[in-house]
């Protein structure tokens, strides 16, 4: 079976990542975090614990897996020492088990307050994002003027870097706020305190996950966000500013693009969304409500409350088509049990074709068209064998299985590591 398997959220993010990926951490030998960065926020319920991740990979929680942040990461080292101490106390030390790629870039400070600023002063362009500085930590790395983890130890290199990029931020911050500007020689010396701190961590990670394919061992990307804020394929401008989707993998984590054997995505069995965009199957009403306060649908970074729609079997096919998905984990079933009805989008009604709505992602003018299945009043909550769910349950997954043509391999019934079916495994065990 399969060596190297990503797993991806295929929504708007939030589809339950952290839980699978818990699931399916006592079967892997090593994991990748290689794109996004503190933005994420994915949650394991280990022994009634709640934890949450934002930057580590999930299965760091695991004492025997390797875990690494790719050059696709873009690392706030506040962020990451400050999860890095969250987590002592019920992981421990994690020096041996982690590497963080030295050619991974970092959020510094400037990026976080401009980040901040600029979403306060748009009015029709605010994205909503996560204020955690991502965008412009991205817009430096295309721009090739990034400081990146090497630069940190070499004090001369950094000061120049810092020097160049305050000559462009001071400026940026000054338009929106005079009170706010960067001190060089402050943040010089936070860099350089802070690269002590780092540099048992900082390693090579192409080699060593070169290493680890070639002794079979097994090994999991796991995505942070979902397919749809893919800046490339997704809603723009409401989306995250990386490759979201499968083909972030490769210059992330510094493997080949060929080289994942399984695509695992992650769906909730509803839709949910945070910040701003369009969200065609949106529910305002009471359904919404049932489904937000039922699921427990608030952010884990930043505790704003999402928003929440029926499944959108449209926008879940494109995104099983364009990350070469081999197996679905529908997730959050269990917050669907005791509707009377439950609905599935299966079409757009629009001026446009659903082709050219794809393209462009342009989805504030689409209708969308239901198919309408009964609920169930049985709970799925907790279940673990596939013959255990109610017959209206089964049906609603076959649906979503004709409607986005994938297999949904598993199913998960609730937040606990333990509260999982499993139809096809997509590892070796
Ligand atoms: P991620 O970002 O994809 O890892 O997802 P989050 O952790 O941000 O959000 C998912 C939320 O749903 C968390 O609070 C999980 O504990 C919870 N969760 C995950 N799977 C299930 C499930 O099958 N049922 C229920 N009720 N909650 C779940
Ligand atoms: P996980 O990994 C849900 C959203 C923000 C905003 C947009 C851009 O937990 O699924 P950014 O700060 O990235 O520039 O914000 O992307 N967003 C997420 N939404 N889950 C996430 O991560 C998200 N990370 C970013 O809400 O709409
Ligand atoms: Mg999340």
């Amino acid at each position: 079976m399969s060596n190297s398997i990503s797993l991806l959220g295929l929504q708007w993010g939030d589809e339950g990542k952290g839980k699978v990926v818990d699931v399916l951490s006592k079967d892997i030998d090593a994991a990748v975090r290689y794109q996004g960065g503190h933005n994420a926020g994915h949650t394991l319920i280990v022994d009634g614990k709640k934890i949450v991740f934002h930057l580590l990979p999930s299965s760091i929680c695991h004492k025997n897996i390797k875990c690494f942040l790719g050059r696709g990461v873009v690392i706030s080292l506040d962020a990451l020492f400050s999860e890095i101490d969250d987590a002592f106390e019920f992981i421990g030390d994690i020096k041996e088990r982690l590497v963080v790629s030295n050619a991974a870039c970092l959020i510094q400070s400037y990026h976080i307050k401009i980040d901040q600023l600029r979403e306060r002063s748009r009015s029709g362009t605010k994205i909503g994002t996560t204020g955690r500085g991502i965008g412009p930590a991205y817009e430096d790395r295309v721009g090739r003027r990034s400081i990146r983890v090497a630069d940190l130890f070499d004090p001369k290199v950094l000061k120049i870097k810092l020097e160049e990029a305050l000559d462009i931020y001071n400026f940026l911050i000054k338009r929106h706020d005079e009170t706010q500007q960067e001190d060089l020689n402050e943040l010089l010396d936070l860099n350089l305190k802070q690269a002590e701190r780092l540099k048992p961590f900082v390693g090579n990670v192409i080699s060593e996950l070169k290493k680890y394919k070639e002794e079979g061992k097994v090994v999991l990307f796991e995505g942070a966000q979902g397919a749809l804020l893919d800046y490339s394929l997704g809603t723009y401008p409401f989306v995250t500013s990386s490759n979201s989707s499968l083909g972030g993998i490769a210059p992330g984590a510094g493997v080949s693009a060929t080289s994942i054997d399984y695509s695992l995505g992650i769906s909730k069995a509803y839709t949910t969304r945070v910040g701003e965009g369009p969200f065609p199957t949106e529910l305002n009403e009471e359904i919404g409500s049932y489904l937000a306060e039922k699921g427990g649908e608030v952010g884990a970074s930043t505790g704003r409350p999402r928003r929440c729609g029926w499944l959108d079997a449209v926008l879940l096919s494109h995104s099983v088509y364009l990350n070469g998905i081999d197996g679905i984990c529908l997730t959050k079933i269990d917050v669907l049990d005791g509707l009377e009805t439950i609905k599935i989008c299966s079409d757009y009604s629009s001026a446009l074709t659903r082709e050219e709505i794809l393209e462009s992602m342009a989805l504030n003018d689409v209708e969308p068209q239901y198919v309408e299945l009964e609920g169930w009043q049985e709970p799925t909550a907790g279940i673990q064998n596939f013959n255990d769910l109610n017959d209206q349950a089964i049906l609603f997954i076959e649906k979503v299985e004709e409607l986005c043509g994938a297999k949904v391999v598993m199913i998960s019934t609730g937040p606990r590591r333990e509260d999982i079916i499993i139809r096809e495994y997509p590892l070796k065990r």
